[in-house]
């Protein structure tokens, strides 16, 4: 039977943008600084670049780059939440989410928090946002994943760090893609990636982790296609959260099932390999990733239409997973950025020794609890300065 839940309103992604931070680290560097082959990580990870992030950016200046870069004055008037999904957030009180609605001028009645699972929690975020849409038919939901990844120097998950932030709008009759209402989530209770509060760099049982994504993966997709009446012949495109792209495609040959044609096989492949194209420039961001995967499906593959099924894999150490699935509207190209690809070359190339500095760098507070920042030029948004243990941002005009 098809459990399908009967909703009589079309929710969904109404826009979607991204943004990343003003450095790249080129892996074939990484790879000759660290005397590794650097086949390991452009073919064993299918991994080519790195977004870094300097002090400056942060989960809030990048969330509020992505959002601006899709919002109008309109709709900053009609938000009426923002939720920010991170695992590297710069408070443990105050939410990311508050300053970035500051820092956007949303208007004030508005709900704004945080909210935290792992590389999961932006689909959590989805969902409470289409429930409050269901409830509030006129409003307009901002939902940003943002993050920043750091395993640490020579850390196995070194060549997979990375920096950006996804930011959707979510709302009534969308522009881009409408959700199915057919989420099915899983939970296991597992130590495979977590990040102590004392700890600036997480714990990784990286073998392990990449075991429990595959079992979470094939036992959650088992589920889906038992409470629906889905098969992979329903859909054009699966997305899937990508720590590194290499998992992904491990992802991908377990779904690709022996229903399916060679052609219906092929045009699979053909799209998987335009929704990693981002994700091979700028490495793991964490809760964005399965969202920055739909980007760059959306803005690079050929053989997309109105009306095509893509279902999305979410997945979050810890471990929570999730199978849901959306339909593109008619129209759907015309909030997107054919340009990214471009755009992504512009970054500042920096050289290993320079990663080193910038990445690891920490806030050196005075006594009075403060810090001035410099050099942020090439950003949207900034962390200008930490007065007396608070954090300053700003939009900086060019
Ligand atoms: P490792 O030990 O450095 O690498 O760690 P490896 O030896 O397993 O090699 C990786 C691949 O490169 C292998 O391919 C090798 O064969 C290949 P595979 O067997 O897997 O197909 N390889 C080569 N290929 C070509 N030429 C060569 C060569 N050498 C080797 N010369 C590991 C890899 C993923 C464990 C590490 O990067 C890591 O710890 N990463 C972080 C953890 C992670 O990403 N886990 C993924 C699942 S958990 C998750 O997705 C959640 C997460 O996003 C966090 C969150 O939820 O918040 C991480």
């Amino acid at each position: 039977m098809n459990e399908k839940t009967e909703v009589n309103m079309t929710i969904g992604i109404d826009k979607i943008g991204f943004a990343t931070s003003q450095y790249v680290l080129k892996l074939q560097d990484l790879a000759e600084a660290r005397g590794v082959d650097p086949d390991k990580y452009s073919k064993g990870l299918l991994l080519n670049e790195i977004s870094i992030a300097p002090l400056t950016e942060d989960v809030v200046t990048l969330a509020a780059s992505a959002s601006n870069s899709i919002l109008t004055d309109k709709e900053k008037e009609e938000i009426d939440m923002v939720i920010v999904a991170t695992e590297s957030g710069i408070d443990q009180s105050k939410a990311a989410a508050v300053f970035v609605h500051g820092l956007l001028g949303i208007q004030p009645f508005a709900r704004s928090f945080e909210i935290k699972e792992a590389c999961y929690g932006a689909t959590a975020a989805l969902h409470y946002a289409k429930l409050h849409v269901e409830n509030s038919p006129k409003s307009k939901v901002l939902v940003i994943a943002s993050d920043i990844a750091k395993y640490g120097v020579t850390a196995p998950g070194e060549p997979t760090q990375g920096a950006g932030s996804v930011a959707m709008l979510i709302t009534q009759n969308p522009r881009t893609m409408a959700f199915n209402n057919d989420n099915v989530a899983q939970t296991r209770d597992i130590m495979d990636f977590w990040r102590p509060n004392y700890s600036t760099t997480p714990y990784v049982n990286g073998l392990y982790s990449t075991q429990q994504y595959l079992d979470s993966l094939t036992t959650t997709w088992d589920e889906y296609k038992k409470r629906f009446d889905w098969t992979m012949n329903d859909f054009a495109a699966i997305c899937f959260h990508l720590p590194y792209p290499k998992l992904a495609l491990k992802g991908l040959r377990k779904m690709m099932d022996k229903t399916l044609s060679q052609e219906k096989k092929d045009s699979l492949q053909e799209n998987f390999d335009k929704s990693i194209l981002y994700s091979q420039m700028i490495g793991n961001i964490y809760t964005g990733s399965l969202f920055l995967g739909l980007l760059s499906l959306l803005e690079n593959a050929e053989n997309l239409k109105a009306g095509d099924k893509i279902v999305l894999y979410s997945y979050g150490s810890g471990a929570v997973s999730e199978f849901f699935s959306g339909e593109l509207v008619e129209g759907y190209e015309t909030y997107l950025d054919k340009d990214r690809l471009s755009k992504l070359k512009q970054r500042t190339a920096l050289s290993v020794e320079d990663y080193e500095k910038v990445f690891f760098e920490e806030v050196e507070l005075d006594e009075s609890g403060s810090a001035q920042f410099a050099g942020f030029e090439n950003q949207d948004y900034a962390l200008v300065e930490i007065l007396d243990h608070q954090r300053r941002y700003s939009k900086v005009e060019k």
